[in-house]
């Protein structure tokens, strides 16, 4: 495998994408944010694959989304390339969007039905200026096809005639008839069969090798960014609270969020399973429209201390070369100065009337228990 290298591609800083909430009769009243993705910074260099996890509404697909300029970020900047993107529009833009392409969780429905495969794959071109008239064009695609692991007979065929891992091909090979440089995969797999889901992530490593891609793979599952990340960075509540060497963050995870995701991953050997430490992190994901104060995960960490969690938000600072942590408190928990204890439940309630800035906490209780044989 080709080593990643040490210039960034692309880079967030500060990036936040707030969602106005609207209410009254022509929705033309705003009464609080849902805030997706609150203040992150982010570098992704040539060549590497990036995994992004966390839970369902954390802000990974609006990340995702804010780096392509899909979603016009509320604030913050966007480099690629060494080129400022924040006020890019039009033209300039489109051009550049040329070489940012999205891979997305469900094939069926990127993929228009009443479209051929070939149609599909031809579309971006055109758009692009790439289709160089049919012979080329034609070749290009066989190519193409045949990387993505399909027969050239596919270009005549319809969405609906494939498996959901061809499909999933399909996508990919859509995304790369523009040369793209980065790729920004969302869920690519988790439509799929277990079965299939290791050929399609080998696929991705293979075209990796054989493009020179840079990815941002978007999972809720660890073991899939495992396997294929060279770093991986851990969402909570629209912000990022871990990030490191994807060896790194398996092996030795400092935040208490990223402790408690790990520790739900089965580990195959029958004796460390029985001994490793597991922390339930029992109730939902406060609502992003309301986070709490101070460190967004105080109101379910089994870690949390009374001075500084509820009030000061941690920044992610680097705690050793390459490993930043979101955690006051990261070098005591490392080190055992500070145990894990059980979470009382904190009583909520949600007020949308509320003005953002002395909103109420809101977010169902939680408890956390955590077993430490
Ligand atoms: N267009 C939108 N308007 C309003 N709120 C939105 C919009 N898109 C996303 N959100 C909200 O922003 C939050 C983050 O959503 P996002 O889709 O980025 O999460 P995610 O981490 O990708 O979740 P999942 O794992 O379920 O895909 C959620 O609360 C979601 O409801
Ligand atoms: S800052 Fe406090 S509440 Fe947040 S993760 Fe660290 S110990 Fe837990
Ligand atoms: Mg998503």
């Amino acid at each position: 495998m080709t080593e990643p290298s040490t210039v960034p591609l692309v880079e967030v800083d500060d990036i936040k994408v707030h969602f106005p909430i609207k209410r009254g009769v022509i929705l033309d009243r705003t009464v609080g944010h849902v805030y997706a993705v609150d203040g992150v910074d982010l570098s992704i260099n040539q060549g590497e694959t990036y995994g992004l996890v966390g839970e369902s509404g954390c802000g990974k697909s609006t990340l995702g989304r804010a780096m392509l300029k899909l979603i016009e970020p509320t604030a913050g900047s966007i480099t690629f390339d060494g080129v400022d993107l924040s006020s890019m529009k039009g033209e300039k833009l489109r051009t550049m969007r040329r070489r940012m392409q999205m891979v997305f969780q469900d094939p069926m429905s990127s993929l228009d039905p009443r479209q051929s495969v070939e149609s599909l794959l031809i579309e971006g071109m055109r758009a692009h200026d790439l289709d160089k008239g049919k012979e080329s064009t034609g070749k290009r695609l066989r190519e193409l096809l045949s990387s993505v692991g399909l027969p050239s007979t596919a270009l005549r065929k319809y969405p609906h005639e494939f498996s959901g891992g061809q499909r999933q091909r399909i996508g990919i090979a859509r995304a790369l008839t523009v040369e793209p440089d980065l790729i920004v995969a969302d869920e690519p797999v988790s439509a799929l069969d277990v079965s299939v889901q290791a050929q399609v992530i080998n696929l991705l490593e293979d075209l990796q090798e054989e493009f020179g891609l840079t990815y941002l793979v978007i999972a809720h599952d660890l073991a899939v960014v495992r396997h294929i990340s060279d770093r991986v960075g851990v969402m909570y509540l629209g912000g990022l609270v871990e990030e490191a060497t994807s060896d790194d963050l398996y092996a030795e995870p400092l935040h208490p969020y990223t402790r408690a995701l790990l520790s739900a991953v089965p580990v195959p050997d029958p004796a460390l399973e029985d001994r490793r430490e597991r922390i339930l992190l029992v109730g939902d994901l406060p609502s992003p429209a309301n986070p709490p104060k101070g460190c967004r995960f105080h109101t379910r960490c089994p870690w949390k201390q009374a001075e500084k969690c509820d009030t000061e938000r941690p920044p992610l600072r680097e705690i050793r070369p390459g490993h930043r942590v979101a955690c006051h408190w990261a070098e005591d928990i490392r080190d055992g100065r500070i145990r894990a204890h059980e979470v009382k439940p904190e009583s909520v309630e949600m007020d949308w009337d509320t003005p953002d800035d002395d909103a109420t906490l809101t977010g169902p209780a939680s408890v956390t228990e955590t077993l430490n044989p």
